[in-house]
């Protein structure tokens, strides 16, 4: 069934677990995302970045995951707009029937300029305002992802300009969280605690310096009824690049979030854990292994299901981490 996101993270604070929130563009990822769900009996959120909009289509995907809640009716399902520009924005997307939007006002509507805090309110409280009246949920989003290490705002490709950012920029801070969430009103809160999109989040395994968990504490005890929002929560698993490399790839060497430091901010609010990456990775280095070792196959069914399988494994093993496992 179709939920709201405000439904399913107040059960999960409520029984104190996390739910994986997966991107979703294909087939693929959709089907990998419910076949593990209805594996371990976990509740669902899939979110459609606006590049899935331009890749797939609004409709296919509208449909893709209206088909997911047919074929998969006990299944609570959250069907969510990832990374919503503008209010606008956010309105084609209720209009298509998302049951949860984002709001992402910490940029402008390029997606990639930091914007004022007086601007975030703004947008995000209008969303609100719009959303709630659609009993749609509304996730909000205060500081900017991006890298510690360099100050390099959140690039997907690791090269994004170096020191654009300020180290203040890049975590939240708790009694501006406290400020907003009462101003804007939003369901659950997107923080920046040192994570960016994408593969290159970390040159080396990250420590406190640049990977701030002990933030997440200090926003919780600040509002401990706001659900917080991780983005840029891939793990980046290191047996997936090593195959990846084996079989003619060539990434270069990087870490993600650890699952073990997912669960530390599980414990002190945070309910949604924004995973895209991950499952393409493992896609990529399934079908990479597959074409390597199957050189006379030619029917994408056979590659495809591999990288679903590939996928399906990833989803499985954090609905457990996170203890979404049990509870749909
Ligand atoms: O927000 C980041 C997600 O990984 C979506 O990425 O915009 O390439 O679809 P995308
Ligand atoms: P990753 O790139 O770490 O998978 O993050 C995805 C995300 O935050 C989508 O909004
Ligand atoms: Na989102
Ligand atoms: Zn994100």
């Amino acid at each position: 069934a179709l939920i709201t996101m405000r439904q399913l993270l107040d059960h999960a604070a409520e029984h104190g677990y996390g739910v994986p929130a997966f991107n979703v563009n294909n087939l693929e990822q959709m089907r990998a995302i419910m076949e593990a769900a209805d594996q371990t009996d976990s509740p669902v959120i899939v979110q459609a970045s606006a590049g899935a909009r331009k890749y797939a289509g609004a409709p296919f995907l509208r449909h893709l995951i209206l088909a997911a809640i047919e074929e998969f009716p006990h299944i609570p399902v959250v069907m969510h707009q990832d990374h919503g520009t503008s209010p606008a924005v956010c309105q084609r997307s209720i209009q298509l029937g998302f049951s949860s939007v984002m709001m992402d006002g910490s940029l402008g509507e390029d997606g990639k300029t930091p914007t004022t805090y007086e601007y975030n309110v703004d947008v995000t409280r209008r969303t609100v305002e719009m959303a709630h009246a659609c009993g749609v949920s509304v996730e909000g989003e205060l500081g900017c992802l991006g890298s510690l290490e360099t100050g390099t705002a959140g690039e997907e490709d690791g090269i994004g300009a170096e020191g654009v950012l300020s180290h203040d920029q890049m975590l939240t801070d708790p009694d501006e969280a406290a400020d907003f969430v009462k101003k804007t009103q939003v369901d659950a809160l997107a923080i920046a605690i040192g994570t960016s999109h994408g593969a290159y989040k970390f040159s080396r395994p990250p420590t406190g310096d640049i990977l701030a968990i002990d933030r997440i504490k200090a926003i919780h005890e600040r509002i401990p009824t706001t659900h917080l929002v991780m983005h840029g929560s891939s793990s980046v698993p290191q047996d997936w690049l090593a195959i990846i490399n084996e079989f003619g790839g060539e990434i270069a060497e990087t870490y993600g979030v650890p699952v073990e430091e997912i669960q530390e901010g599980i414990k002190y609010g945070v309910r949604k854990v924004n995973i895209d990456t991950d499952l393409r990775l493992a896609s990529t280095g399934a079908i990479r292994r597959f074409m390597g070792q199957n050189k006379s196959e030619f029917d994408p069914r056979k590659y495809l299901a591999v990288a679903t399988k590939a996928m399906k494994e990833i989803c499985v093993a954090r609905y457990e981490a996170f203890n979404a496992a049990g509870q749909a």
